[in-house]
């Protein structure tokens, strides 16, 4: 068989779409995936192997059986609230298992890894945009146990053949443009995924966190960026390893920030619904602002996006929650 690229978590949101960039670009794939948070019918090319990174018998199968050109490691937790309520199964979710697909690395002499991080790394940084040269301070046990990742990808890398490219996503939001993948998350806690909810009347209105922050309008600002560039920048941080690349960490986001009250009021716009908005308190631990200084993916991955537009974030979001809700109503076939 091919030699092929390994991916974790590949039935997830953001590690389906990569699969489906990959699988377009002719690559052959492995998915390795527990299917805990993601769905087998999000992966549209590849076989998928459903096991979980603890298993590390399963895990060295996997490896044993087939050629791996390299590793893109999406599989992890990642809901800020829940990791400061179960702290240690972020650890071993999180950090232990990438220890363990690095371990498996070194054994089977695999020597390029993509691993998903993010900017929850940075903390309540004062730097805005943040730069990737930033000393990182997360603030909640999710950012901790993806630094500690870091840690152990850039130590290892030190002392071995690896050549790692950490990715840092920002506010990742929207759909496949083409309407095969999106969030398919049983519960909504995102901006975007709440603002289609409130729209499709599938909740009573849209809370707004925070209206005292020190920014342009008081809501909170934040770097959103469509899944689709974010899946892209994991094909061109492959092309770069490919193509002999240095190891790299970089930020994942357009560099430009959009505040709460801004995304309410495109989505009403784009969508011509008035729904029902509420101020409440700040959510614990919302930073005010998170934009990413986004030079460095540019010039390092030669990476372009495409939808860097947050009307067309919110349309394929939008799009995509009618089609998963199977809702079809007259009212809702006018947004689109
Ligand atoms: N918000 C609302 N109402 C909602 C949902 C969100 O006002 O119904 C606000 C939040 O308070 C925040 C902003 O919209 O100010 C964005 O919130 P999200 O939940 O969409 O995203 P976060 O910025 O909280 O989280 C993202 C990633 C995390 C990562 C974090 C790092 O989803 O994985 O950034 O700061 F840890």
């Amino acid at each position: 068989s091919p030699p092929k690229i390994l991916v974790t978590g590949g039935a997830g949101y953001i590690g389906s779409s990569v699969v489906r960039q990959l699988g377009e670009a002719g690559y052959s794939i492995v998915v390795y995936d527990n299917c805990s948070t993601g769905f087998p019918s999000s992966i549209l090319y590849g076989q998928l192997v459903i096991g979980d990174l603890a298993d590390t018998e399963r895990l060295h199968q996997v490896f044993h059986e087939h050629e791996i050109l390299a590793v893109m490691h999406f599989a992890g937790s990642l809901i800020v609230p829940e990791s400061l309520i179960h702290p240690l199964n972020y650890y071993a979710n999180n950090t232990s298992n990438t220890l363990s697909l690095i371990r498996c690395c070194q054994i089977f002499g695999v020597n390029r890894l993509i691993f998903s991080s993010t900017a929850a790394v940075y903390g309540n940084s004062s730097s805005n945009p943040i730069s990737e040269a930033e000393i990182p301070c997360p603030i909640n046990p999710y950012g901790r146990s993806k630094l500690a990742s870091e840690w152990i990808i850039q130590d290892y890398a030190k002392s071995s053949a690896l050549q790692y490219v950490i990715l840092r996503y920002f506010n990742v939001a929207g759909a496949d443009p083409e309407g095969r993948l999106g969030q398919m998350s049983k519960t909504t806690t995102h901006l975007v995924r709440s603002v289609c909810d409130a729209i499709l009347n599938l909740k009573p209105s849209l809370d707004i966190f925070g209206t005292d922050f020190p920014t342009r309008d008081g809501t909170a600002v934040r770097d959103y960026i469509h899944v689709e560039d974010l899946a892209k920048a994991h094909l061109d941080a492959l092309r770069y390893l490919e193509n002999g690349g240095e190891s790299q960490i970089l930020n994942c986001g357009y560099g430009q920030g959009y505040s709460v009250r801004e995304v309410v009021d495109r989505a009403k716009a784009i969508s011509g619904v008035d729904f029902l908005v509420r101020e409440t308190e700040r959510r614990l631990g919302d930073p005010a602002s998170v934009i990413a200084c986004a030079d460095s993916i540019r010039q390092v991955l030669n990476w372009t996006p495409k939808y860097n537009n947050l009307d067309i974030i919110l349309r394929t979001a939008l799009a995509w929650e009618i089609k998963r809700n199977n809702l079809n109503n007259r009212r809702i076939h006018n947004i689109i």
